[in-house]
């Protein structure tokens, strides 16, 4: 039967893990599936062991290409990574990809009861859900009246409510994607713990103590995503149809290079250039151009709405890497810029340390998730 309310996502329930000491978070991202286990020892969050796979080769295709790959091969991959890097635990946290949920506030009358919600979101959800609502699992949340502090967002206890309207924040995700990943799950061997959108176990991976209005960006393959968070809390988020690879798909179209090819010379010169091929950089710049621009949009409305400036930009996704984009993303937006290291939540030894700062923006999504389940 349908059962519009399996507790599916989580940003949004209250689950905090299954009480175990060790995680893993795995990211199924269009180019790349990437892995990390933590343990929680004492206390402490350890880094036990990450791992990254590229997609393009199981479908025929080079590294850093988007993928549509069918389930079994996916498996096939995730199997392969899983096993290189040593993963062992086997209840898996998963991220949802943006474009497989929407996510929507609705206003309730404040004498409604708690337990009466559940029966009254599917018949509001309807308003806002563009396809049939049975094709779509549903969970929400009651948000706080008050602006909570980021140690109400980390805390289990209840916000007090005050009485005027109850706010619920909804999340709808297309069955086809949740099955699709409980499928490449089983056949696995893995159990599932929870899933998650993207950009919330991003979020919790790069953020500190950030109070002010806060943007992430994560550069994908396929696409851009921003989240607007205050008080450690997403506000808003979108995503832009505009990533890495096609980035490289115009190196590789201008300088009639195979893509395998123009991708290593994105990686290595990136916005600072190659001294031999001059056009670089400015293929590169038009592309950001772009996302900048659809940036600049968002940030905009939602700073005249709610009358406030973003304090500072955070840098996120394997895309983050690109050389010279901290400087681009600075001179854009006029605020500070700070490329995340998500890796330094967890302790790892020392020697370790600069790799892991390099690689962090890659990794954020699974390292979100992975320490959701430890919290
Ligand atoms: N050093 C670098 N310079 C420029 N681009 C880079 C660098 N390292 C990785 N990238 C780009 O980052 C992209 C991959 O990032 P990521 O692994 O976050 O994508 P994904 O999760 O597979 O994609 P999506 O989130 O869109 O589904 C590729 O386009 C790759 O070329
Ligand atoms: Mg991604």
């Amino acid at each position: 039967m349908y059962n519009p309310f399996q507790k599916i996502l989580s940003s949004v329930s209250s689950f905090a893990g299954d009480g175990s000491g060790e995680a893993v978070g795995i990211d199924i991202g269009t180019s790349a599936i990437k892995v990390v286990e933590l343990k929680k020892k004492a206390g402490k969050v350890i880094l036990e062991t990450y791992g990254a796979i590229s997609l393009g080769p199981y479908a025929g295709g080079e590294v850093g290409q988007v993928t549509n790959l069918p389930t079994e091969k996916i498996a096939e991959a995730l199997k392969e990574v899983l096993k290189q890097s040593g993963v062992v635990t086997s209840s898996a946290a998963l991220a949802i990809p943006m474009q497989s949920s929407l996510i929507f506030p609705i206003e309730l009358p404040a004498q409604i009861k708690d337990s009466e919600i559940p029966s009254i979101i599917p018949i509001e959800a309807r308003k806002y859900i563009p396809v049939p609502i049975s094709e779509v699992s549903l969970d929400y949340f009651l948000l706080p009246e008050r602006e909570p502090s980021f140690e109400d967002m980390n805390s289990s206890e209840a916000i007090p409510q005050k009485t005027s309207k109850k706010n619920v924040l909804v999340v709808a995700t297309q069955n086809d994607a949740v099955s699709r990943y409980r499928s490449i799950l089983s056949q696995r061997n893995l159990t599932f713990s929870f899933f998650e959108i993207e950009i919330f176990s991003s979020v919790r991976a790069n953020f500190e103590h950030n109070l002010s209005l806060v943007m992430l960006m994560d550069f994908g393959a396929s696409r851009t995503k921003l989240a607007l968070v205050e008080f450690g809390m997403v506000k808003s988020y979108h995503a832009i149809e505009r990533g890495g690879a096609d980035i490289t798909d115009s190196i590789s179209r201008s300088l009639s290079i195979p893509f395998s090819e123009a991708e290593k010379m994105k990686k290595e010169f990136g916005l600072f250039g190659n001294p031999a091929e001059k056009s670089l950089a400015d293929t590169i710049k038009v592309h950001l151009d772009y996302i900048f621009s659809e940036a600049n949009n968002v940030v905009l409305a939602y700073e005249r709405k709610n009358k406030k400036t973003v304090s500072k930009v955070i840098l996120s996704g394997g895309g983050a890497g690109m050389k010279g984009l901290k400087e681009t993303a600075a001179a854009n937006f006029r605020s500070e810029v700070e490329l995340g290291h998500p890796f330094s939540k967890a302790g790892a030894p020392a020697f370790l340390e600069k790799v892991l700062s390099a690689m962090g923006p890659e990794f954020a999504v699974s390292i979100g998730l992975a320490l959701r389940k430890l919290q």
